[in-house]
């Protein structure tokens, strides 16, 4: 195992060397690795995962682009296909007591870091992962095996206002106006940490027509506007419908209200505990709505951000 680990490491390095490398507007720089760019303490990890990661045809994938309702999403996932084990609702459940980050590791945060290597074949199916770097980017593992894929995007400017107030907070430098304009441009420009929003979006979004039954395609927009359809929708997609007794017993409306912002962002894990990496869990709730990029944005960024979704997405059919 150590002499892989090694020279996994080395193939990686080279591989990082050649890459087209940009300064970033929040830390360091980012490289370009198959069209997206990263940071190289994410882009190490997913180099990893797609080496070694074996996918299971009953895996569970949750792919996103960053703050688009990853945390949501997980939360929604966690509580459907566990309800047999962990009524929803129920006094022990896990979600009163972890961070949903906790309960479905991403990649690249949780599983593939430090150098690590894992041994996952014995984790209970079906396994639950997450992670922000593109489906596609992980190679025939993920996209020709049977695991399902379901992911979750937002609309560009909530997208923004959101990833702007979260990287702030993770680097503590408060909201100086000129790196709000320079991180506005980079956005634009497709140069963000694992941009092309409009390419993360579209790779998936082409799948998702493509091959239905494997991916799914969601909105964090969508969802609010219809929280129990779509989580009706996520345990079909999931084979685990309601059933007419579940129904009648609300356990759909249970799903929906155990994993609202207003439920999970007043538990106590959540407004007092912090990541394995250290990040403090109220970090990812912060106001739970759409539309409030206009209180932020000027006209002409809204302009200029409307623009760029409908020139990206109006072609393929996609509405944001
Ligand atoms: P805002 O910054 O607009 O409030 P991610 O989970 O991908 O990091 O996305 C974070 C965004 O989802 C944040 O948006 C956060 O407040 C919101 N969010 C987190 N948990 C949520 C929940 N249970 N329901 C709705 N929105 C949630």
């Amino acid at each position: 195992v150590e002499e892989s680990r090694t020279s996994s490491q080395e193939e990686i390095d080279s591989l990082i060397k050649s890459l087209p490398k940009i300064s970033s507007w929040a830390r360091g720089h980012y490289y370009k690795y198959e069209g997206y760019w990263y940071w190289e303490n994410i882009l190490r990890p997913i180099l990893s995962c797609k080496k070694h990661f074996r996918a299971q045809n009953s895996d569970i994938l949750l792919a996103s682009f960053p703050k688009c309702g990853t945390t949501w999403l997980k939360a929604i996932v966690y509580t459907i296909v566990n309800r047999d084990k962990y009524p929803v609702g129920s006094e022990g459940h896990p979600l009163l007591t972890n961070n949903p980050h906790a309960l479905i590791p991403a990649f690249e945060f949780y599983v593939y870091v430090n150098n690590a290597i894992p041994d996952l074949s014995n984790m209970p199916a079906p396994r639950l992962f997450a992670t922000h770097s593109p489906a596609l980017s992980l190679g025939d593992e993920v996209t020709k095996s049977g695991c399902k894929i379901i992911y979750i995007c937002r609309n560009i400017k909530d997208c923004f206002i959101s990833s702007w107030h979260f990287v702030n907070k993770m680097r503590s430098l408060g909201s100086d106006t000129t790196s709000f304009y320079e991180a506005f441009d980079s956005f634009c420009r497709g140069e963000d940490i694992y941009g092309p929003f409009w390419d993360h979006i579209l790779g998936h979004w082409k799948m998702s027509l493509a091959v239905p039954e494997r991916v799914l395609f969601l909105t964090y927009d969508h969802i609010s506007e219809q929280p129990n359809h779509y989580v009706k929708k996520i345990a079909e997609f999931l084979g685990c419908p309601f059933s007419v007794v579940e129904e009648d017993e609300e356990v759909v409306d249970g799903v929906v209200k155990m994993c609202s912002f207003n439920h999970l962002s007043q538990l106590e894990v959540n407004k007092s505990g912090v990541t394995k990496l250290g990040h403090e869990n109220k970090l990812f709730f912060r106001r739970g709505e759409t539309g409030d990029s206009k209180n932020l944005l000027t006209s002409e960024m809204i302009n200029k951000m409307d623009q760029i979704a409908q020139e990206k997405f109006s072609p393929y059919g996609l509405k944001l």
